[in-house]
């Protein structure tokens, strides 16, 4: 499984980078799994302006900002979307990078990983629904981690009392890329028949 964990917040200082290095970390622990952390930082866009819906357009022509964005998701099979609650929904800017999305999600799984007062939670039920109407296969697992700024180092490594905790964010993050992996394997072998 070629893994992409995206980072949904470009702010300064922003807490999601280690709370992806942290997802990044896990999923390298895991058999036959490749990990790419692609920091929407890295991938400065403008906001979506084409004239047609991408999905409906073919003769779609693509801002050369957009198409290392394009280019990097699609070779992917697998995807983690790490994400803040901002005003109880997504930053704008992992809103925008999603629009820009047609076939580069296109029967492919998708989760949520959140943190806020909540967890994010409410952040993450809209994003799941953001991703399915963009094709991606939302799985019912996701991880919505509370206390996140003394929870995790800016290495992303875990402190080890919600480590050791079987109800804690470890544990859900491990049946989320766990379930992950199992539709990833099922949707690229039904991708290639
Ligand atoms: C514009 C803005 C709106 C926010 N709205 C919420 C919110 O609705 N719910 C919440 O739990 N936290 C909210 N927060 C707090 C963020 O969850 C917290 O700042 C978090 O660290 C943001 O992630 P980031 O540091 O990666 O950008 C908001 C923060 C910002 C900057």
């Amino acid at each position: 499984m070629k893994l992409a964990v995206i980072v949904g917040s470009t702010r300064q200082n922003r807490l999601t980078l280690k709370q992806a290095k942290w997802v990044q970390a896990e999923a390298e622990k895991m058999d036959d799994v490749e990990v790419k952390l692609l920091d929407l930082q890295d991938f400065p866009m403008p906001f979506l302006d084409e004239p047609i819906s991408p999905r409906y357009n073919p003769d779609r022509k693509i801002d050369d900002q957009v198409k290392p964005w394009l280019e990097a998701m699609a070779e992917q099979d697998a995807f983690v979307f790490v994400t803040p609650e901002y005003n109880h929904s997504i930053p704008g800017v992992l809103k925008n990078a999603i629009d820009y999305l047609t076939s580069e999600l296109n029967h492919k799984p998708a989760t949520v990983v959140s943190h806020g007062t909540v967890g994010g939670a409410r952040a993450t039920v809209q994003l799941k629904e953001i991703l399915s109407e963009s094709r991606a296969v939302v799985i019912p697992q996701q991880v919505a981690f509370l206390g996140l700024s003394e929870g995790v180092d800016d290495d992303g490594k875990l402190s080890d009392t919600l480590a050791a905790n079987p109800y804690g964010p470890a544990a859900a993050l491990k049946t989320a890329l766990t379930e992950l992996k199992w539709y990833s394997d099922a949707l690229a072998k039904a991708r290639n028949a």
